[in-house]
């Protein structure tokens, strides 16, 4: 550990710190789904659920996914058309899918319990380093840090920690200070507390440090240097890509798409057919029934340009030109599924297919 950070723990009183922010913790805790009980499977689910979502967005997920699949053996034995249509319009997908074998393999290695030593969890698909001391700390009371962004930030404030928290090297500093502050006797108290300190006190940008129960702990409050803590270095931009995609269905009414490949992104979900264009807008219609005709065996006809979408993930922007169109009468068609409206509620879409459907019924 850096000599710097090293002098500001053990500056620190941990016992007070521990003390002032668990007290504050279970006097101000928000009244969240998840914390009504301490399923195993339920804690897991929703920290899989808030990697990379917000909490308001997470709890009527987290309330019909758990209806749906009330226990791990439940959600073992779903389809996995199921399991995603549950999580559609969360994003990061792998995420579920990953769930969705990992709770297989805790049906057939472990009697169906989620195991609740560091070596047995990690092994787990998508159990990393977060996953592993989120679900042990809070599930089984076992004193493992969890950390994630929020807490890095909170963390990085309270001891004055110059490193960049956008290197993946770096949440190691974090684990290592966080073995020694964690509470002992409270672990799982103590790092709900860091999450919702991080949630409603410590936040990205205006912390409301006159309200912080530890701001007496706090080295950067101290210093005046609150706003300019984390150090986290800029991401590089998105790859902007441009694509064309076709809402096809024939004289009766029925809808063709395509299930995606299962691996990559967006893995195993549903699409209208769709392809990558060049940047040349003129000819792009063109290019589309190309590909239409080259890669599904179809004979279609598209309406002009219905409109565009775009949709942004974490490194890759999609600006997708929208196209309705009809089979003609009699047409091949290959690779694609046939579905009436009704059938067609049943698939998974990502939310970016969900808003080319809306745009081709206007
Ligand atoms: N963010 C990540 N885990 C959380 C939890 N258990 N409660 C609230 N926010 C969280």
């Amino acid at each position: 550990m850096l000599d710097s950070i090293e002098k500001n723990l053990h500056s620190m009183n941990i016992d007070e710190f521990r003390k002032d922010l668990i007290s504050w913790y279970l006097l101000e805790k928000r009244d969240l789904p998840w914390r009504l009980d301490q399923d195993p499977y339920k804690i897991w689910v929703s920290e899989i659920m808030l990697q990379q979502t917000r909490v308001d967005t997470v709890i009527p997920y987290f309330l019909a996914f758990t209806e749906k699949f009330p226990t791990l053996e439940a959600l073992a034995d779903a389809d996995e058309e199921d399991v995603l249509k549950a999580w559609e319009g969360l994003g990061y997908y792998s995420r579920v899918r990953n769930l969705h074998s990992a709770v297989k393999e805790v049906m057939s290695s472990y009697g169906g319990i989620v195991p609740d030593t560091p070596e047995e969890i990690s092994k787990l698909k998508g159990v990393g380093p977060y996953t592993k001391g989120a679900i042990l700390s809070i599930a089984y009371n076992v004193p493992e840090p969890a950390v994630d962004g929020n807490v890095m930030r909170v963390m990085a404030r309270i001891l004055s920690i110059w490193e960049d928290i956008a290197k993946p090297k770096t949440r190691k500093i974090f684990e290592n200070i966080l073995y020694e502050v964690i509470s002992k006797e409270q672990p799982s108290e103590f790092n709900q507390a860091l999450m919702e300190l991080g949630a409603i006190i410590c936040t990205p940008t205006s912390p409301a440090c006159l309200m912080c129960p530890v701001r007496e702990h706090c080295h950067a409050f101290h210093e005046g240097v609150q706003s300019d803590l984390p150090v986290k270095s800029k991401k590089k931009k998105p790859k902007q890509v441009t694509m064309a995609a076709a809402v096809l269905k024939d004289e009766d009414g029925h809808y063709y798409i395509h299930k995606r490949n299962s691996s990559g992104l967006l893995a195993n979900l549903w699409e209208f057919p769709n392809c990558e264009t060049s940047i040349d807008i003129v000819s792009q219609k063109e290019q589309l029934v190309n590909f239409l005709n080259d890669e599904y065996g179809t004979d279609a006809e598209l309406e002009p340009l219905t409109g565009t979408i775009q949709h942004i993930f974490s490194h890759l922007v999609w600006n997708i030109s929208v196209y309705t169109g009809q089979l003609k009468p009699g047409s091949s068609y290959k690779d694609l599924v046939k579905v009436t409206e009704t059938e067609m509620q049943r698939y998974a879409f990502p939310v970016s297919h969900q808003k080319i459907y809306q745009m081709s019924l206007q």
